[in-house]
């Protein structure tokens, strides 16, 4: 992987491949003291292909190390026979699939074989063209190289009656180990239909259907990437929730095109999920479901995956910052895509319902060259240069909410500015509408794609002292920012020319009031 991490576009803190295409992140746990992270990827090119589990790991969530293919797409190079689609690892202390020998823990993948051609495999089994099935691998060396289990794959063959003829849409097996029931839980997408299966076992090979959830809130496009986790409300052990996150493409948040991420509250008891009613609007039904919430608001957060392998509250995120409406075509090479901060997330209540929080995670302190702090009684109605004139920043940015009055009145941080603001990314808070806002209409290379150059938004209340606030997480091509306490978040990829690095404060329709800043300048977590 002698690649030097210096290009144009080249994520500073964010992982990506040293070269090629990636899509979602798989497979990620954490096992002896290291984050594994597993992604799709073509091992032989830029766009999306030969779809193969590529392999890093970290120990701080910000220094990644790549490693080998773990599982390479079967007849590459050459006429594939099987690719390897998104899934889970966990590992497998009490071996109970048997994989281990000699006291090795294993760890057991699931993810799903696509076939692109009909075939009897070594199981027995035949597969049609163009089938999507859930197969099992396992590794005795901590996740490093894998072995498929050949014998019976793929295990999960179909979708169950009266699901059969959506043999082509049926993926993205999340697994993870349910302690009160000790059973193996698969939640498993029925992308087309918008549902999710929940399968159960005790030792990984056998899985029995055990119920079924959705169509529910947000259902456009395709339904990809289940997960569902168990989060204590408001820090409560007794009061413990269950939040499924689910992506949709295309159908992301209202503004977005393309692909985006929903979470639903609920309880699961080891067999079935079931949608907590949003105590602000009546009950759900399928007909009418209460309003989706969005676990990012922004274009490019997508197939978030969490860990398995923390303690059993403890969750963290990973999602793949792109959006399929243009990943193919955004102007990186030779890699392309990279992966979100991993983001703590935990359950809060605000605004009298049950919100998803998001922390990210990323060790600036081991990354800070130099900091930045300043605050202003006023900032006065215009923009005003600060020294900022950074490509990677952590910065959080607080000021108080005022009266708006006009549409206009917003406040907040141009980065990646040139001097003349033909190139700029404005990231800022609309008094009139109460909203967080992303606009990156003229954030440099904009024209790969027609839908690229937009404002994104996230409804945002003032904290109870009357504050806002903003966290964003600048790298070379990257903006992701969390507003409030992390109830809402909106990443947005962005492709600057590289003499925009100017950074101003802006206040439109009147001055803005208590303004601080704290940065911290950020250096590479490439190298050393
Ligand atoms: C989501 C997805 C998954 C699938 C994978 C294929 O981005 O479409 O549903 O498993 O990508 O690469």
């Amino acid at each position: 992987f002698a690649q030097t991490y210096n290009e144009i576009y080249r994520p500073q803190y964010h992982f990506t491949p040293g070269k090629n295409w990636m899509n979602d992140p798989n497979g990620l746990v954490f096992h002896n003291g290291v984050y594994h992270l597993y992604y799709q990827y073509n091992p032989d090119g830029n766009t999306w292909g030969n779809i193969s589990w590529g392999h890093a790991t970290s120990t701080n969530l910000t220094h990644w190390t790549e490693h080998p293919v773990a599982l390479l797409a079967r007849g590459y190079p050459g006429e594939l026979t099987e690719a390897f689609f998104t899934g889970t690892v966990v590992a497998d202390p009490q071996n109970t699939s048997g994989f281990g020998t000699n006291g090795t823990v294993p760890l057991v993948a699931m993810y799903t074989s696509y076939y692109p051609t009909s075939q009897t495999l070594p199981s027995g089994k035949s597969v049609t063209g163009g089938q999507q099935a859930q197969s099992i691998a396992y590794s005795l060396d901590d996740g490093y190289t894998w072995t498929t289990y050949d014998a019976a794959n793929p295990v999960i063959p179909t979708p169950p009656a009266p699901y059969e003829d959506q043999w082509r849409d049926f993926r993205d097996p999340f697994i993870f180990w349910h302690d009160a029931t000790k059973k193996w839980i698969s939640v498993i997408s029925v992308s087309q239909l918008h549902k999710l299966l929940i399968y159960t076992s005790s030792n990984l090979k056998q899985w029995t259907l055990a119920s079924e959830f959705g169509p529910l809130n947000a259902v456009g496009g395709v339904w990809e990437c289940p997960s569902i986790v168990p989060l204590p409300l408001d820090g409560d052990e007794t009061n413990i929730k269950w939040v499924a996150q689910i992506g949709l493409n295309p159908g992301g948040p209202p503004g977005v095109t393309g692909s985006g991420t929903q979470y639903i509250v609920g309880t699961f008891d080891g067999t079935r999920f079931v949608a907590d009613p949003d105590p602000l609007s009546p009950a759900p039904t399928s007909t009418e479901p209460h309003g989706p919430n969005w676990m990012d608001y922004g274009p490019d957060f997508y197939a978030a995956a969490t860990f398995n392998g923390l303690p059993y509250l403890s969750h963290l995120n990973i999602a793949w910052v792109n959006n399929w409406q243009y990943a193919g075509v955004i102007p990186t090479a030779p890699w392309r895509s990279m992966m979100s901060i991993a983001r703590r997330i935990s359950l809060k209540t605000i605004g009298g319902r049950a919100v998803l929080i998001q922390q990210p995670m990323a060790d600036v302190a081991s990354l800070q060259t130099k900091t930045y702090s300043s605050s202003f009684a006023t900032v006065a109605e215009g923009n005003q240069l600060i020294p900022l004139s950074e490509k990677t920043l952590d910065v959080t940015v607080s000021f108080s909410d005022r009266a708006a009055v006009s549409s206009s009145s917003q406040f907040g941080i141009i980065l990646r500015a040139t001097s003349d603001l033909a190139q700029q990314t404005r990231i800022g808070y609309d008094f009139s509408t109460k909203r967080l806002f992303v606009d990156r209409s003229k954030s440099g290379n904009i024209s790969f794609d027609g839908t690229f150059a937009s404002t994104y938004y996230a409804p945002l209340e003032p904290a109870s002292d009357g504050k806002v606030t903003m966290r964003i997480l600048l790298d070379w091509s990257s903006v992701e920012v969390f507003g409030g306490q992390g109830e809402v978040a909106i990443s947005a990829q962005i492709f600057p020319e590289d003499n925009g690095i100017d950074a101003q404060l802006f206040s439109s329709g009147g001055s803005t009031g208590d303004v601080t800043i704290d940065a911290k300048i950020l250096g590479s977590a490439w190298g050393a």
